[in-house]
């Protein structure tokens, strides 16, 4: 074993339920990649996201809907070989696992094996819950996602703030409850009001981590595209970037052409 890996403390499904005790709050982000996720473990984030968003980030797609599990798997994979230290979690992608608890199960098996990640996250709540209790029951950790559920777009037909009514807030509540009965080890909540994440946070012993839905919750996660300003169309008020890559990266890539135009790349010194 190399001297790095000895470095690091690896992040499980325990640690996070003891952050949430003693009140550290839990860093996750995304990656799909090699290369961006060594960046992220090495930049010391908690947990890694293999988001179904890889589906409009890394191909362009307007909805997660098309990704498919084999490029999930293509995707984890990638970005296990990376990570040395951060939790990987790993999206079943929409058509991987509604239509039974066998199928959810099959699917979370083939993301396991086949990449090498830690757990897996379903988006849904109480007409999920047979399928999260099965994978649950082989032995897999999994991380529930309530709220905004992209997945279900062409249900709800906007990305707008989810839960606002009274009726929506106590079945996200219920469903939060019944997630952590069933053993999930945390839950992603997407774009609630504030006051119902931490409701949720209150109520519930397992970590929740927000993205859209204040800080009065366990952790945070973002869209690592989003949040280092590679993406630029996507400016929801949640969204903080850290960087404006596209930005730099569009001077860079024009600087470069340039260069090869005006014959100044490659000089005496970048040449054999
Ligand atoms: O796919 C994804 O990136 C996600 C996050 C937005 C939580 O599910």
């Amino acid at each position: 074993m190399s001297t790095a890996k000895k470095e690091y403390k690896r992040v499980t499904v325990k640690s996070l339920v003891d952050m949430k005790a003693t009140g550290e709050k839990i860093s996750m982000l995304t990656a799909y990649d090699y290369t961006m996720a060594k960046i992220v473990d090495g930049a010391g984030v908690d947990v890694i996201l293999v988001g179904d968003s890889a589906s409009n980030v890394m191909a362009g797609h307007e909805t997660t809907l098309p990704i498919t599990l084999d490029q999930m798997i293509y995707h984890a994979s990638s970005v296990i070989r990376a990570v040395y230290r951060a939790l990987v979690v790993v999206d079943l992608p929409f058509g991987s696992y509604q239509s039974d608890p066998k199928e959810a199960l099959r699917s979370a098996i083939r993301i396991m094996k086949e990449s090498g990640a830690h757990s897996v996250k379903l988006e849904g709540g109480k007409e999920i819950k047979d399928s999260i209790k099965r994978i649950i029951n082989a032995g897999i950790p999994v991380m529930g996602h309530l709220g905004l559920t992209p997945q279900s777009i062409y249900k709800f037909g906007t990305y707008t703030v989810r839960a606002k009514e009274e009726q929506e807030a106590k079945q996200l509540i219920e469903d939060a409850k019944m997630l952590e009965k069933v053993g999930c080890f945390a839950i992603v909540l997407e774009k609630i009001p504030a006051k119902l994440a931490k409701q949720v946070a209150d109520s519930v012993r397992i970590p929740i981590i927000g993205i859209g839905a204040g800080g009065d919750v366990d952790g945070q996660v973002l869209v690592l595209h989003d949040m280092i300003g590679m993406t630029h169309e996507f400016n929801p008020r949640f969204l903080r970037r850290y960087l404006n890559l596209y930005e730099e990266m569009t001077s860079a890539i024009s600087q470069y052409v340039g260069d090869v135009k005006s014959l100044d790349f490659p000089n005496d010194n970048e040449q054999y």
